[in-house]
C-alpha cells in the first residue's frame, strides 16, 4: 500500500476522506466498539483530577529504589553462576543450563533498561519540567534507533502543559503503538503527530505496515491470547475522559488516534 495520509487536524473524528477516496463517517459512528468514545463516565475527568501526582512520583521512586535494586541482585546472582559454570567446563547439561541463564541475564537486562527509562523520563526531578513535546521527541528517538524503522515526528509548538498522570499515559500509549508498528507491521515508515485542537490534545501515531483488522482484538468478547497493548492504550484513554480509536486494515497501514480533553 502507499502511506497513509496524516489527516488534517479538524478532521480528526470528524466526517472526512479516506485513504482510497470514499466519503468516512465518524470513527465512532463505523465502528462504536473500536471508537470508544468514552460516553465520558460522568466522574472521570474527576478521577484525572483525584490521581495524586505526588503519590505517582513516590510510586515511580519506589520502582527505582526497590525494583531497580533487586533486579541487579538478580542479575549479579546470574552472572557468578554463568562464570561458575564456565568453570566446569563445557558439557551439553552445562551449555543448556548456560544457554538458559544467559536468557534470564538478558531479560533482567532489559527490565532494568525498560525501568531505567521510565524512571528517566518521570524522575522527581522531571516531574515539574518534562516538557510533552520533547518526551515524545525524545521516545520516538530511541524507538527508531532501536528498530531502524524512520518515524517522523511532528509536534505542535503551542502544546499547554498537562498533567503527570496524562504524559505517562502518552508516554505508555506512544511506546507500544511505535513496537506495535516495529513488532507487527513490518512498517518502512512511522509517523508521530501531537497537537491541541478544540479544546483536546490529540496524538496520532500512524504507520504504512501490513495492517489488521482492529474489530478481531478490540471487539467485544474476551482478549484472544495475550494481547494486552491495544485494550491498554483504550483503557488509559478512557481513565482520563478521551477518546481512542484505531484505524486499520490488512495491507493498508495503522493508524492510532487519541484525543484527551485538555
Ligand atoms: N501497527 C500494527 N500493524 C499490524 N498489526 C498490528 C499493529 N498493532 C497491532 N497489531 C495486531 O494486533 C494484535 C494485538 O496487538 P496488541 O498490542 O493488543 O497485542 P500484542 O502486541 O500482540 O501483545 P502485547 O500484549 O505484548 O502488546 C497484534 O498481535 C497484531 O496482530
Ligand atoms: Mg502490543
Amino acid at each position: 500500500m502507499g502511506e497513509v495520509e496524516l489527516m488534517e487536524t479538524s478532521d480528526f473524528f470528524e466526517g472526512r476522506q479516506g485513504q482510497e477516496g470514499e466519503p468516512m463517517t465518524p470513527l465512532a459512528q463505523r465502528n462504536p466498539d473500536l471508537c470508544t468514545a468514552c460516553e465520558a463516565p460522568p466522574d472521570a475527568r474527576c478521577l484525572q483530577a483525584e490521581i495524586n501526582e505526588a503519590a505517582l512520583c513516590s510510586l515511580i521512586l519506589d520502582l527505582h529504589d526497590g525494583l531497580v535494586q533487586n533486579l541487579f541482585a538478580a542479575f549479579s546472582q546470574v552472572h557468578s553462576l554463568r562464570q561458575a559454570i564456565a568453570r566446569e567446563g563445557a558439557g551439553t547439561e552445562t551449555s543448556s543450563l548456560d544457554r538458559h541463564l544467559r536468557r534470564i541475564g538478558e531479560l533482567i537486562e532489559a527490565s532494568l533498561q525498560e525501568i531505567r527509562s521510565f524512571v528517566g523520563a518521570f524522575g522527581p526531578e522531571e516531574l515539574g519540567e518534562q516538557d510533552l513535546g520533547a518526551m515524545v521527541e525524545g521516545l520516538a528517538m530511541q524507538r527508531e534507533d532501536l528498530s531502524g524503522i524512520p518515524i517522523q515526528v511532528e509536534v505542535a509548538e503551542d502544546l499547554p502543559p498537562v498533567s503527570l498522570p496524562v504524559k505517562i499515559a502518552l508516554y505508555r500509549i506512544l511506546q507500544e503503538a511505535l513496537s506495535n508498528a516495529y513488532r507487527h507491521a513490518q512498517a518502512r515508515h512511522q509517523w508521530v503527530r501531537l497537537f491541541q485542537a478544540n479544546g483536546s490534545l490529540h496524538l496520532e501515531v500512524t504507520d504504512d505496515g501490513q495492517g489488521f483488522n482492529p474489530e478481531e482484538v478490540l471487539g467485544p468478547g474476551p482478549t484472544k491470547g495475550s494481547h494486552l497493548g491495544l485494550r491498554g492504550m483504550r483503557d488509559r484513554v478512557r481513565m482520563l475522559g478521551g477518546e481512542f480509536g484505531v484505524e486499520s486494515r490488512p495491507g493498508q497501514g495503522t493508524t492510532i488516534r487519541v484525543r484527551i480533553p485538555l
